[in-house]
């Protein structure tokens, strides 16, 4: 049995990675505050698809990281996934960018920790915001690729302060490596989305208002509706996850991604038409809709064997089918 520390175990990301992790046998540590503006979910409120309390391998605290870094000096972490975050959405992002700014905190205080504890590996959660604005421009986008950011050479401008956390939380990983042979890989997720993701993300917000407004004769999205992204489903960010980790130890990023663009108009269309209706879908000019196109090159994660399976309707139709008879 491994002793795995996650933290931000309760947001939407930790509670699949330690669903996964306690059904293949691992005793999970798992550490969250429930912070505001985040998605998190406290374990005793009961977590939306399965229930870590079943399981004698799986401890919770319920404490800010920081101050468990400072109380808990365990040094046989086979591995931690460190996820802890205030991300909140795109109003979060935009509108409240010192509360994001937080993340410089967590993971300056997680990597120094990591040094004395000395875990296995790291996960290290860091994003696609990281990538350069530059690339995702209306005027001229492309697949973002890992090797866009070098940090010997230039790493541009990153997406608001969520963007400069993660990629100076991408950084520690690397002096991490070099200068105490701390392995870790670091993850740069695109849109990941699944059934039990909080309301303040597009995925669950779209399908929802699809389900209600059947038979309307429009559905709004945020921003002009033209905005892209590449949505991956959870289950197959936790397979990539899982299938990759072993193999990278110097801190190297690899993208979690489906390499397809899809705008929040075409989501919405696709929202409908499981729902049963054919929309006129409206952009809602007052909402923000950050850059214009991010999507991740695949070929990274091809070669490390890690291909995601499924497709965006199939994900659409899961959800729509969990918020009518489940939720
Ligand atoms: N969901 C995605 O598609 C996605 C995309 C890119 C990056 N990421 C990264 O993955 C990680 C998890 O994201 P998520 O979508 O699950 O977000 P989330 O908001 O659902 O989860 C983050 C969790 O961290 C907890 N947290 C915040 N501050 C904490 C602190 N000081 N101590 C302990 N816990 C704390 C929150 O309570 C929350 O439960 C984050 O680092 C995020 O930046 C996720």
């Amino acid at each position: 049995m491994r002793k795995i520390l996650v933290t931000g175990a309760a947001g939407f990301v930790g509670r699949h990675i330690t669903r996964r992790l306690l059904e293949t046998g691992d005793e999970v540590h798992a550490v969250d505050n429930i912070a505001p503006l985040g998605g998190g979910i406290d374990p005793d409120k009961g977590w939306p698809l399965f229930n870590p309390l079943d399981y004698a391998s799986f401890h919770f605290y319920r404490e800010d990281c920081r101050d468990f870094f400072n109380r808990v000096s365990d040094d046989d972490f086979d591995c931690c996934f460190h996820l802890a975050a205030v991300v909140g959405g795109r109003l979060v992002i935009e509108n409240n960018p010192l509360a994001v700014a937080e993340d410089l905190s967590i993971d300056a205080e997680y990597w120094r920790w990591a040094v004395k504890a000395g875990p296995g590996r790291t996960a290290c959660f860091s994003s696609s915001a990281v990538y350069p604005v530059e690339f995702q421009r209306r005027a001229s986008y492309e697949l973002l690729k890992e090797d866009m950011i070098d940090f010997g050479k230039s790493i541009g401008m990153p997406d608001m302060t969520y963007g400069w956390a993660k990629l100076t939380c991408e950084y520690l990983a690397r002096l991490a490596y070099e200068k105490h042979g701390l392995k870790s890989i670091v993850y740069r997720p695109f849109s990941g989305y699944g059934e039990d993701q909080d309301d303040a993300y597009p995925f669950p917000s779209i399908c929802k208002r699809a389900l209600a407004s059947q038979g309307a004769s429009t559905l709004t999205v945020w921003g002009t509706g033209e905005q892209m992204r590449d949505f991956i489903h959870i289950e197959d960010c936790v397979d990539g996850i899982l299938q990759t980790l072993p193999l990278i130890d110097n801190a190297e990023a690899v993208n979690l991604s489906t390499g397809i663009f899809t705008s929040f108009k075409q989501f919405a269309r696709i929202a409908a038409d499981v729902c049963g209706y054919s929309p006129k879908i409206v952009g809602l000019s007052d909402r923000p809709s950050g850059v214009f196109a991010r999507a991740g090159d695949t070929s990274k994660q091809r070669k490390l064997g890690f291909a995601p399976k499924i497709d965006l309707r199939r994900g659409i139709e899961r959800a729509v089918e969990y918020y009518k008879y489940c939720s």
